[in-house]
């Protein structure tokens, strides 16, 4: 068991999120409504890394985004440090003080046009952390955080000038910058070649143990998932299905949709392990189900109860399943 923070005290907990989307369909066919996040709760200890995995489109990225308040949610609540984050001018403050994103492409973070000591310094200028020599102090201090130094005056750079690893080991030391409680990591290695991904990784996992900084990973990458994280949460269409201690869910995975994202995993090169590979299923697609199981139309086990919704229980110590099997 990696190391967690001494006190078991929750710095985030989501309680019954949902967030629904309308599209607007082409050539007035009307509007489609996307639930892309449905009823989720989970919590994540001072400390502690929750890894959020599923595939495209599951509603990762939304869950995020309503945490930062980029978005606001349909329902439930995000409580950040014992305090309910709605969308006042100050809570949106406070919890961007306390926390920070780092998506898969770094430029979605970064201004390409700033030079690398402007970007790591930005936050830290709006969140009036000091004076000028403190700031750079800072600056340099991140920087070795993780892993560069400024011995090629890479602060004078501008983002293109880097390695796509550089970039993103920047985009960590600005989020880093105003030392935030919880960072949200959005496939921050996706986009990195395989053999600077656990150098991305190991940083963040440092990170997290000399700090006891929270993450809230997202991914489709399970193997990264378990290097990283301490529990995880597998959504399938906005839907927690099977959540828990992540070597009790990945070991013993108990609801078919965690099972089919396993089995995806043949390749026996772990730096390969995408999940999103194939994920062989079954196709129920020709039954009507509304009302019942989420995962219904793919489930090799489809029986009658499944008309009803299973809800996420627990099954065991550090687990939770939304299954009539599990
Ligand atoms: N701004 C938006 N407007 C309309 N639909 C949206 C919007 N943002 C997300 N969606 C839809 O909500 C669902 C969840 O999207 P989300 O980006 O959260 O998924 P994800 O799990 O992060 O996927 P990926 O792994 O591809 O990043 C998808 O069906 C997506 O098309
Ligand atoms: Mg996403």
């Amino acid at each position: 068991m990696k190391k967690i923070g001494d006190t078991l005290t929750n710095i985030l907990e989501i309680k019954n999120l949902g967030k629904k989307f309308t599209k607007t369909g082409i050539l007035k066919k009307g509007n489609s409504v996307v639930i892309a996040v449905d009823n989720v709760s989970f919590s994540i200890l001072k400390g502690e890394v929750f890894v959020l995995a599923g595939e495209s489109g599951s509603g990762k990225s939304t869950i995020g985004k309503i945490i930062l308040k980029t978005i606001s949610q349909d329902n439930g609540e995000v409580i950040f440090n014992n305090e309910i984050i709605d969308d006042s001018e100050s809570k949106i403050k406070k919890i961007r003080m306390n926390c920070q994103m780092i998506q898969q492409d770094p430029y979605d973070s970064i201004n390409p046009r700033m030079k690398i000591k402007d970007i790591i310094s930005e936050p830290l200028r709006i969140h009036k952390f000091g004076t000028d020599d403190e700031i750079n102090d800072r600056v340099i201090e991140v920087l070795r955080e993780v892993k560069l130094d400024n011995s090629s005056d890479i602060l004078e750079k501008f983002p293109h000038m880097l390695s796509g690893g550089q970039r993103q080991r920047i985009v960590l030391a600005r989020a880093l910058s105003i030392k935030p409680s919880l960072i949200i990591a959005d496939e921050p290695v996706s986009m990195l070649d395989v053999s600077i991904r656990a150098e991305m990784l190991k940083i963040m996992e440092e990170l997290q143990e000399k700090y006891q900084i929270s993450f809230l990973y997202i991914t489709h990458d399970l193997a990264t998932a378990r290097f990283f994280g301490q529990k995880i949460g597998i959504l399938y269409k906005g839907k927690i299905v099977e959540m828990g201690n992540i070597d009790k869910v990945l070991l013993n995975p108990k609801h078919p949709y965690t099972q089919a994202l396993i089995n995806a995993i043949s390749e026996p090169n772990p730096n390969n392990l995408l999940v999103e590979k194939q994920i062989k299923i079954q196709d129920n697609s020709n039954i009507q189900q509304t009302n019942g199981c989420i995962f219904a139309t793919k489930c090799p086990y489809l029986f009658e109860k499944c008309q009803i919704e299973p809800k996420l229980e627990k099954i065991n110590e550090e687990h939770y399943c939304a299954c009539f099997l599990s």
